[in-house]
């Protein structure tokens, strides 16, 4: 399948007015928005909660993809779903089976996507695999979460073919999100790897002209 999404990640933009950062990304033609929640404990860094989601959530009819970098989702997820997130990916570094076993069949309850994310030194855990099949999205980190504007870790494409494998064996359907680092000068490798939701922070939302970056971003998958 040849289908793709970009999805902007807002942080990378005026923290201060992410309500413009919303609109940058409509009149840009995004495909998602990327929400990049932070607690200041699963990372160093905070970003905002469930209530700028609930603000942000009527500017837009975008679809919202939640990243939630936190510390135990499974007593959050409730407010996130409530806010009026779309998707909503939780850390597998911070889940158990039955943790996310909880998590999951409450989004599939609510009718949200369910997503799961692992850090650049993190494989997908055995307890993971039940799941897979079920998945809506897997985003495989290619920085180590906490800011944007970091480095793309070029490793991330070797293990996309391990992880592959793995999402072959227990038939996974979802799509597959790069998120860290993703640039014009990297997206096509990370299409070729099977990603096809690209988040894009300082690549889309730190330049000037939104709409440029997006269509750029396209062009280079497509050509
Ligand atoms: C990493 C976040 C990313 C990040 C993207 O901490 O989950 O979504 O902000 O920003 P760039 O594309 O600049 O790495
Ligand atoms: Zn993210």
């Amino acid at each position: 399948d040849s289908q793709f999404m970009i999805a902007p990640s807002i942080i990378a933009g005026d923290m201060n007015n992410l309500e413009n950062e919303i609109k940058r990304c409509i009149s840009g033609r995004a495909d998602f928005i990327h929400l990049d929640v932070m607690d200041g404990q699963f990372v160093p860094t905070k970003t905002f909660d469930h209530t700028k989601i609930k603000e942000l959530r009527s500017l837009t009819v975008l679809p919202f993809d939640t990243h939630l970098m936190i510390n135990e989702p499974v007593k959050h997820v409730k407010d996130y779903v409530e806010a009026g997130s779309d998707i909503i990916t939780v850390h597998a570094e911070v889940c158990d089976e039955t943790s996310f076993g909880e998590i999951h069949d409450y989004l599939k309850q609510n009718k949200v996507g369910v997503g799961l994310a692992i850090n650049p030194n993190t494989d997908l855990p055995e307890w993971s695999y039940k799941f897979i099949a079920s998945l809506d999205q897997l985003i495989v980190m290619s920085v180590v979460p906490g800011k944007s504007g970091q480095k793309y870790i070029e490793e991330t494409h070797e293990k996309m073919t391990r992880l592959k494998a793995i999402l072959n064996v227990h038939k996974f359907s979802g799509y597959i999100e790069a998120d860290g680092g993703v640039t014009f000068d990297n997206i096509g490798s990370c299409f070729a790897d099977g990603a096809r939701v690209f988040v894009g922070g300082s690549a889309i939302i730190g330049k000037q002209d939104v709409r440029g970056a997006i269509r750029d971003f396209r062009n280079q998958v497509l050509k």
